[in-house]
């Protein structure tokens, strides 16, 4: 009889598939609630580099422009019948019908409809970048609702010039009762300004599928020394203590072995925090915003398996290297 795993012991690498291709297009065919955690950290929506990132993607593989005719045409479709019926099960929850037939308030109202849409109306009056980037991000949001299990978790990573409007239309969109947290990343790094407050953070929000019965565990989650260990037991101190929400780490190191020169890396002991509080070996993560693959890479080394999506073959190349098990995967995923 094979001796029992030490508790400390890594476990087996979960697997991990790599799509090529426009998120949008590739995860439509996912089956619904088939991920505990998705990860998204879509391109920011900071002027020349995120309008060629998006219209690259665009331009790829053409959305819609204007919210309302990319709600009819995402959610009209057969093969869209599970966020169809997503969104029903929210209007009929969140919402009388604002006239018409059933299946018209549905596709042109959203989850939250007459609200969710005066809401963005009134943001594109302070910013109508801000409206472009979220008739982008709006559909892939939906789709990620629709693939998040029943006890799923969805981490939006997001810059201080999107996290405040997101969080907004996006508390209309899901509900606000399934917002959990605003994680702050705070690093301190690079040029600072003498004109104002050196921006030196991005923001994570978190929204859970159901309240009752997302999974978190606390305790898994590596701890963190105490600013003042003097003021703890020593074994307290020993341990560690919980991390907040304000997460204190650095950029991804100029040199060393996690580097993997793609721009917009994400250090993996953030990732690793995500993945280790919001899943449990074996679950299923998602990030089809994918990069260099930071969110596969370590879901992976904790077990789990992960599904990675990318439009842009430099981030293809750059994960088949950092993640040599991984299958390229064309299809769906089993
Ligand atoms: C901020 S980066 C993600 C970085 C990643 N978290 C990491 O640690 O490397 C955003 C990524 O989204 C990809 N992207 C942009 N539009 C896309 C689309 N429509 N479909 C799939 N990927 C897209 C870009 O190619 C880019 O690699």
């Amino acid at each position: 009889m094979a001796a029992p795993r030490a508790v400390s012991e890594a476990p087996p690498p979960g697997r991990v598939w790599i799509h090529e291709g426009d998120n949008l297009e590739v995860v439509r065919g996912f089956p619904d609630a088939s991920f505990t955690l998705i990860y998204l950290d879509p391109p920011f929506n900071t002027g020349r580099v995120r309008e060629r990132s998006v219209e690259t993607a665009r331009s790829r593989h053409p959305v819609t422009p204007a919210p309302s005719t990319e709600t009819v045409s995402l959610h009209g479709t057969a093969e869209n019948a599970g966020a169809t019926q997503a969104l029903g099960r929210e209007v009929e929850a969140h919402g009388p019908d604002d006239g018409g037939g059933r299946g018209d308030a549905v596709v042109r109202r959203g989850f939250h409809g007459r609200e969710y849409e005066r809401l963005k109306g009134d943001l594109r009056a302070y910013d109508d970048r801000f409206d472009d980037y979220w008739g982008f991000l709006e559909p892939r949001l939906a789709e990620a609702w629709r693939l998040l299990a029943d006890d799923g978790t969805l981490y939006l990573h997001l810059d201080y010039r999107e996290a405040h409007y997101a969080k907004v239309l996006m508390d209309a969109l899901f509900g606000r009762e399934r917002f959990l947290n605003e994680i702050v990343w705070a690093y301190d790094y690079g040029a600072k300004s003498r004109r104002r407050w050196p921006t030196k953070h991005d923001t994570i929000l978190v929204y859970v599928k159901d309240p009752a019965r997302y999974w978190f565990d606390s305790e898994a989650v590596d701890r963190e020394p105490y600013m003042a260990p003097g003021l703890v037991t020593p074994e307290k101190a020993e341990r560690g203590k919980l991390p907040t929400d304000v997460w204190w780490h650095t950029i991804v190191p100029t040199t060393g072995r996690e580097k993997t020169g793609y721009p917009t890396q994400k250090p993996e002991g953030i990732l690793r925090r995500i993945v280790q509080a919001s899943t449990r070996p074996g679950d299923r993560v998602l990030d089809f915003f994918a990069g260099s693959g930071t969110t596969g890479a370590v879901a992976s080394a904790l077990g789990r398996d992960a599904v990675l999506v990318d439009v842009n073959p430099a981030a293809i190349a750059v994960m088949r290297a950092r993640i040599p098990h991984g299958t390229e995967a064309r299809e769906e995923a089993d």
